[in-house]
């Protein structure tokens, strides 16, 4: 059964950089039968308070975006906080989707599940088939377990839960604090602060070469709401209980990090040098995702990375200027 525009949908997560986008695309679509929380209002690591919520709810769909996310620094420094936290998010909001009777639920997870030398492009075949990178295992390792429960009660409950995978995401509402970044938005801010204090360079963590895909978050979120309206029997597809129900979501090509800060530093408007630090890690060598599935249900990514990366700095100036507009409003 695939849904209307009136089934009540819960989306865990709403006002995160994933979360938002799945908010904007929702109600483009004309669905309005939804139920929102913010981190202040429930939060998804406290069993019973999630378990009172979807009793009194009962949403038909939930879309699981809520998660502890952060870029190397702080997975490499709060492994215990990636673990805990989005372990307990997944199996409460899972298993207590599946109690209150959800028809469907959509996992966010990341490519980071994925083993670190896999073959490129990464198919949803690759899960399980080698060692993790290191820098963000605890968190991967949280990742797979959430991909392994939407299975385990496709299997056990006939449930019709779907894990995917969204490449590297930037946008509106993206996190630019440097300390637990991504490396766009890291280099979106960079650019920026160098350009505003006439710097002649600009420092970029690694060496420049690894090769990595970006999605702009709004088409991360058409793609996951295109995927809950395919009809019963495509949707059904993708959660059969034999195989893990595993979807790759990303644009289909990748770029160095090189060109990706170049690329940066022209819609920033920075003149100044790029200089290389090769003494901080790189990550992966690469990381594309196969998107052939997706694409063959009839999904593409549509934006340029450049257009994207325009809507994301003009979103970036917008909320400075906001921040700057109360500061001097505090101190006049
Ligand atoms: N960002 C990416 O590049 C990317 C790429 C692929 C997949 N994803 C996936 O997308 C999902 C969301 O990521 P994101 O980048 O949108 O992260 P985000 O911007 O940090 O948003 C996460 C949201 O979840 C909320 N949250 C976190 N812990 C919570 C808790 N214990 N209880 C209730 N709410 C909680 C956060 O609230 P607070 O901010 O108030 O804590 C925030 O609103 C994750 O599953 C991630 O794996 C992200």
């Amino acid at each position: 059964m695939s849904i209307e525009r009136s089934t009540k949908i819960y989306l865990a997560g709403h006002l995160g950089l994933a979360g938002s986008a799945l908010h904007r695309a929702l109600r483009a679509a004309g669905f309005d039968n939804l139920v929102l929380r913010s981190h202040a209002e429930l939060e998804l690591t406290d069993q019973r308070a999630v378990r009172r919520f979807f009793a009194a709810e009962r949403p038909e769909v939930v879309l699981l975006a809520a998660a502890k996310v952060g870029g190397i620094l702080a997975n490499d420094r709060y492994p215990a906080d990636f673990i805990h936290q989005n372990l307990a998010v997944q199996v409460n909001v899972i298993e207590e989707a599946w109690r209150a009777g959800a028809r469907k639920l959509l996992f966010l997870g990341s490519s980071c599940v994925y083993p670190r030398a896999c073959p490129q492009p990464i198919k949803e075949d690759y899960l399980l088939t080698g060692p993790l990178e290191t820098t963000n295992r605890a968190y991967a390792v949280a990742k797979i377990a959430g991909i392994e429960m939407c299975w385990s009660y496709n299997r056990q409950h006939g449930a019709q839960f779907l894990a995917v995978m969204p490449t590297n995401l930037f946008g509106p509402g993206d996190n630019y604090d440097l300390e637990s970044s991504h490396v766009l938005p890291a280099l979106i801010r960079k650019a920026h602060e160098a350009k505003a204090t006439g710097r002649a360079e600009l420092v970029v963590w690694g060496s420049g070469n690894p090769r990595r895909e970006f999605l702009y978050s709004d088409e991360m979120a058409d793609a996951c709401v295109f995927l809950l309206s395919l009809s019963g029997e495509r949707y059904a597809s993708l959660v059969r209980p034999e195989a893990p129900p595993l979807l790759n979501i990303g644009c289909g090509t990748d770029i160095t990090i090189r060109e990706l800060a170049q690329m940066v530093c022209k819609v920033v408007g920075f003149r100044g040098a790029l200089r290389f630090d090769a003494s901080k890690p790189d990550g992966v060598p690469q990381k594309l995702l196969d998107v052939t599935r997706l694409a063959a249900l009839g999904w593409q990514a549509r934006l340029p990375l450049q257009e994207g990366i325009s809507r994301a700095y003009a979103n970036f100036l917008e909320v400075l200027r906001a921040a700057e507009k109360d500061a001097a409003k505090l101190t006049g």
